[in-house]
């Protein structure tokens, strides 16, 4: 069955609670914090962010930053490219990070995107298993930050 979420916008009523959730200290390396997701979007407009907390009921339990619809240039890849994802620490493993990523998707299919890049950091507890079981295939790029360039082909309907 598919998790209960849902994506909120983040206003000044929420922003604390939000940049709250965390991963665990050992997948710091893998992703930045929510805090630090919000500089990230200020200090690159050219990147388009478009972010949202995820909720379950009331509680905030994850995050996620896509770069929407952007001209792609060197150094900024897309259109569309999952920035940021992040499920909070004690509610990783129910399937919240599988249910985010099938709201995104139906949000892009809808503005008519192909297709969602995405890069993760290799290496021990990388997240990549997650990408690749939703349907993410490498693409053999590695990024100049040595990071795993991975694409979900939404043309296809699953
Ligand atoms: C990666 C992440 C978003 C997944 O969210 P989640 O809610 O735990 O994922 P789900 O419960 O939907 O898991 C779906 C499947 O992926 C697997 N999975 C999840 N995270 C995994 C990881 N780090 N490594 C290997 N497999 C993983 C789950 O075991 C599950 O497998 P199953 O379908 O065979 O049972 C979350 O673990 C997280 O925030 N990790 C730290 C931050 C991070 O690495 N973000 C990605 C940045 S590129």
């Amino acid at each position: 069955m598919t998790a209960q979420i849902r994506l909120v916008e983040i206003t000044d009523a929420n922003r604390d609670a939000v940049t709250a959730v965390r991963v665990h200290p050992a997948q710091e390396k893998f992703v930045a914090s929510v805090a630090t997701s919000f500089r990230h979007a200020r200090e690159n407009p050219k990147a388009n962010p478009w972010f949202r907390a995820v909720y379950r009921g009331d509680e905030p339990v994850g995050f996620v930053m896509l770069s929407w619809n952007l001209t792609p240039e060197p150094g900024l890849r897309g259109p569309y490219f999952l920035w940021r994802l992040l499920v909070g620490a004690g509610h990783q493993g129910r399937g919240y990070g599988t249910a985010i990523l099938d709201e995104v998707v139906a949000l892009l299919r809808a503005d008519g995107a192909t297709e969602l890049l995405t890069s993760c950091v290799p290496g021990e507890g990388t997240p990549e298993p997650f990408y690749r079981g939703y349907g993410f295939v490498p693409t053999g790029e590695i990024d100049d930050d040595g990071e795993v360039v991975l694409k979900l082909d939404l043309s296809v309907r699953s």
